[in-house]
């Protein structure tokens, strides 16, 4: 699919996409005349030219960088994720550090109020000590790619137990009740459900029970391994999927950002759940894409979340129950379903925030270009959606330039890391963020 063709007709698509949109929710058609489409930007929330690391105390980060336990030029942000106490205008805002190098001192870390020399000073999470074995003690986080907070107010920390690529611990998922910030359920996962030494657990989606927040199911992408593993929580049992479908694609393993281009070979990255009682959807999907692929997928829930159908090295299992919704010309990175429908991610090429409402099918002319920003959305690896104070959803992107960081290097003189917001409805309506 030829991106510039959509350009031009971005405003006639966003205004078709988005009546549509308010006559599902309103049950009646609404046109927006005078609304200005084009140069809208997502509202700033944080911006650094390299990431700002508190520590302990002063001796401790001369220890650390002394140790090379800490490069401040190998610390690279990937995802983002929002919290909001009850009540409370000003979220809670946690950012993770995977280890792809030894110069990592945490993978996880939230966003303070003080401002540093490259930007905003961010702290361990949920303590510095969860961190510092770097890999000997299991029981602590060794590497984060990405979290998600789930309804209960609890955080879902998928740590991938590698640092530097070597695989020190196996992969973990955790979860910490934000309140407390106390361990609500830990599960170490299985050896038949990934790859020694190859497996790289990147992206936990959370699926719960809307009365009881101890049963549900997690689903973990496994980038790398090209699979995805899905963990009932109240059975303490997980199984593998894994066939052509959560493969990456040999046309999308390049990714060209900005006039700068690199390689990468990444299977399933992402996944999102249908909402609840949508009109039409009587069966609850799970849509899942892969990395380095333009395809975007689908299943039924129900079929995921039976175990007796999936069997280790069984690529043939359950194939013909996933449906291939379409292609979208260009790679995906972070997903994220709104409670009306929309699914939304972060396009490769052009970059932007790409939108499309599930009731249609999965064709060009039915998707929009939300946010087109070469400059502020260069590789958004981080994408929430989130419930503020207020109980209204605001999509969080984190932006990280990833492009250069695996490639030329970075220009630390220039703004690399992001994260930005918007209202839902604002975003969907053509209204200022702000
Ligand atoms: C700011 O970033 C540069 C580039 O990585 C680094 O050399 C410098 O030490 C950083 N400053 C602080 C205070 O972390
Ligand atoms: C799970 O799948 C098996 C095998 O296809 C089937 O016999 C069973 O009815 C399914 N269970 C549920 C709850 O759908």
């Amino acid at each position: 699919m030829d991106y510039s063709s959509m350009h031009c007709q971005h405003c006639i698509r966003i205004i078709a996409l988005v009546s549509c949109l308010i006559a599902i929710v309103a049950g009646q058609y609404a046109t927006a005349p005078g609304i200005e489409y084009h140069s809208k930007a997502l509202e700033r929330v944080f911006e650094a030219r390299n990431l700002e690391l508190g520590f302990p105390t002063p001796k401790e980060r001369e220890r650390v960088l002394r140790a090379g336990l800490y490069d401040p030029d190998s610390v690279v942000p990937i995802d983002v994720d929002v919290y909001y106490t009850h009540g409370d205008k000003t979220p809670s805002i946690f950012v993770t550090i995977p280890r792809f190098t030894k110069g990592v001192p945490y993978s996880l870390a939230y966003v303070t109020n003080e401002v540093r020399e490259n930007g905003t000073e961010l702290r361990a999470y949920p303590s510095y000590d969860w961190h510092q074995s770097h890999g000997a003690d299991c029981n602590g986080l060794t590497s984060v790619y990405r979290t998600q907070i789930d309804e209960c107010g609890r955080m879902w920390i998928l740590d991938s137990g590698e640092i530097d690529f070597v695989q020190h611990c196996p992969p973990q998922l955790y979860a910490l009740d934000l309140a407390s910030g106390g361990v609500v359920h830990h599960y170490r996962l299985p050896q038949d459900v990934y790859k020694t030494g190859v497996s790289r657990f990147v992206t936990p989606t959370i699926e719960m029970d809307a009365k009881n927040c101890d049963v549900g199911h997690v689903y973990m992408a496994d980038s790398i391994g090209d699979g995805i593993v899905v963990y009932d929580v109240a059975a303490q049992k997980s199984w593998r999927i894994e066939n052509k479908y959560t493969y990456p694609h040999p046309d999308f393993g390049t990714f060209k950002i900005a006039g700068e281009s690199f390689q990468l070979w990444d299977g399933s990255v992402a996944m999102s759940l249908t909402p609840h009682g949508l009109a039409g959807h009587l069966e609850r999907m799970l849509y899942f894409h892969s990395l380095s692929s333009d395809w975007q997928m689908a299943i039924p829930l129900s079929v995921v979340n039976n175990g007796s159908i999936w069997k280790r090295n069984d690529v043939s299992a359950g194939l013909d129950q996933f449906i291939l919704l379409g292609k979208r010309g260009s790679q995906c990175v972070a997903a994220a379903m709104s409670e009306t429908g929309m699914l939304l991610c972060g396009l490769v090429q052009p970059p932007s925030i790409l939108a499309w409402n599930i009731r249609q099918s999965y064709t060009p002319e039915n998707m929009a270009l939300l946010i087109e920003d070469e400059q502020r959305l260069q590789f958004v690896s981080g994408l929430k959606i989130v419930r503020n104070h207020e109980g209204k959803e605001e999509i969080w992107a984190l932006s990280n330039r990833l492009q250069k960081a695996f490639g030329t290097g970075l220009n630390f003189k220039e703004v690399n890391y992001r994260i930005q917001k918007c209202g839902i409805y604002e975003l969907l309506n053509g209204l200022p963020c702000h």
